[in-house]
């Protein structure tokens, strides 16, 4: 009997991947887990499968480089080649990178069908990289697991091929299995210089690879009427030199930057701050798990995480210094009563999904399922 390969190859994919790793070895599924090697440096990459404890990747790969159509091709290369030698009956992957999307097409090329992780996010903002991979992922996956009903209507809108389910999102699995740990285990705060502050990421490439929002960031955060702690994205680093921002940004007495943290501490940082200042997608989920509960300022024009936007949690505040300036004002005057559950489900979502596949594997319904679409 051929395997399930589980494909991951960023920071949020590891994370987001964990909790369906761990339905499957708890239900002795087999499977074939391989890292396609988008991220490599030991903290944005193999430091979270050894925090998460999972297994050592069957298959891991370091592709360096910067060209994000060689960076695509020498995934589906590479990932075609496996499959061609593995044979999987299925391929779960999981968001919206590059490496996703090349997982996806190497599969579809080779008949094997794909499993979609957080299918049907849509911000409607074509200039996102994110928006376009998650699009075409959609359109080749013969399972598309949506976290929300609105997620799930995206994709009925669409008239997408697959069969939808509605799983909540793992990342919430993730947030309530490890904050407990991570409390016990992280000393990040006695690092931290400040008692109060505002948690800072940002790395999206319509952001940070625009010298002009670049700088507007940076001069929010350095004015900022809170400190900042910044656990700086490799890519921002890069830019940051790049564009001459560097040398006063990391001198700035409001702000402390910090490397990219294991999940563990970054996760007591969520846990400790005011308010959390990002345009990352896993942080607008992850600040309404019942166990954090945070206030979060999008720093971007769109999000594909409306959910944490109309419960409350987030408020997209674009990427003008002034109005980042007076939403983090705004929030620091607040008084918040967040909903006691997260829109992205109840932390099952890596069990449902194993359920679900499960279910189609006893069926039959996988072996068959590109010729019955
Ligand atoms: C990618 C995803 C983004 C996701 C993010 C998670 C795409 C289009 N973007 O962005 O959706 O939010 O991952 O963090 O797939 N680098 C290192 N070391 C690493 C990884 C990256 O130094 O381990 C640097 C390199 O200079 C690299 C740059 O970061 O060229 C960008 O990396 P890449 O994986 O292409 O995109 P991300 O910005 O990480
Ligand atoms: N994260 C982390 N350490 C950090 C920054 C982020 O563990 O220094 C975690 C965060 O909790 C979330 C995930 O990484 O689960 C988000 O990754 P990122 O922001 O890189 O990607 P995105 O979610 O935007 O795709």
């Amino acid at each position: 009997m051929n395997d399930i390969v589980l494909i991951a190859g960023t920071r949020p994919e590891i994370i987001k991947m964990a909790p369906i790793v761990k339905a499957f070895q708890n239900n002795s599924i087999p499977f074939v887990f391989v890292h396609c090697g988008q991220h490599y440096d030991y903290n944005m990459s193999q430091q979270f499968i050894e925090e998460l404890g999972l297994p050592e990747p069957d298959y891991g790969f370091k592709i360096k480089v910067y060209s994000p159509c060689v960076q695509t091709s020498r995934i589906i290369m590479i990932l075609g080649r496996l499959m061609e030698k593995v044979k999987p009956r299925l391929v779960l992957v999981e968001g919206d990178t590059n490496g996703v999307l090349a997982s996806a097409l190497a599969a579809v090329k080779l008949d094997v069908p794909v499993g979609h992780v957080e299918a049907g996010l849509r911000s409607f903002d074509l200039r996102m990289p994110e928006e376009h991979n998650r699009r075409l992922v959609d359109h080749a996956s013969t399972y598309l697991f949506a976290p929300t009903d609105r997620a799930r209507k995206n994709l009925e809108r669409e008239s997408v091929w697959g069969k939808i389910y509605v799983t909540g999102n793992t990342v919430i699995d993730a947030v309530m299995q490890h904050l407990p740990i991570a409390e016990k285990k992280s000393t990040i705060l006695e690092k931290i210089r400040f008692k109060e502050f505002a948690l800072v990421t940002a790395h999206r490439t319509e952001n940070v690879d625009d010298p002009v929002v670049l700088r507007n960031l940076v001069e929010s955060f350095v004015e900022a009427p809170v400190p900042i702690v910044y656990p700086l994205h490799p890519r921002t680093r890069k830019r940051l030199r790049q564009h001459k921002l560097w040398r006063n940004f990391v001198s700035a007495e409001n702000v402390q930057i910090l490397p990219p943290l294991g999940y563990f501490d970054f996760l007591l940082l969520m846990k400790g701050c005011r308010m959390i200042i990002t345009d990352s997608g896993g942080l607008q989920e992850e600040a309404t798990a019942p166990n954090l509960r945070k206030p979060v300022l999008v720093t971007r024009l769109s999000t594909e995480r409306p959910e944490a936007v109309e419960n409350g949690f987030a408020k997209v505040v674009g990427v003008d210094k002034h109005g980042i300036l007076d939403a983090i004002e705004r929030t620091l005057e607040g008084k918040f009563d967040f909903p006691q559950f997260s829109p992205y489900g109840d932390g099952n979502a890596g069990s449902k999904i194993v359920g679900i596949v499960l279910e189609e594997l006893n069926a039959g319904n996988i072996e068959s399922a590109n010729s019955l679409q």
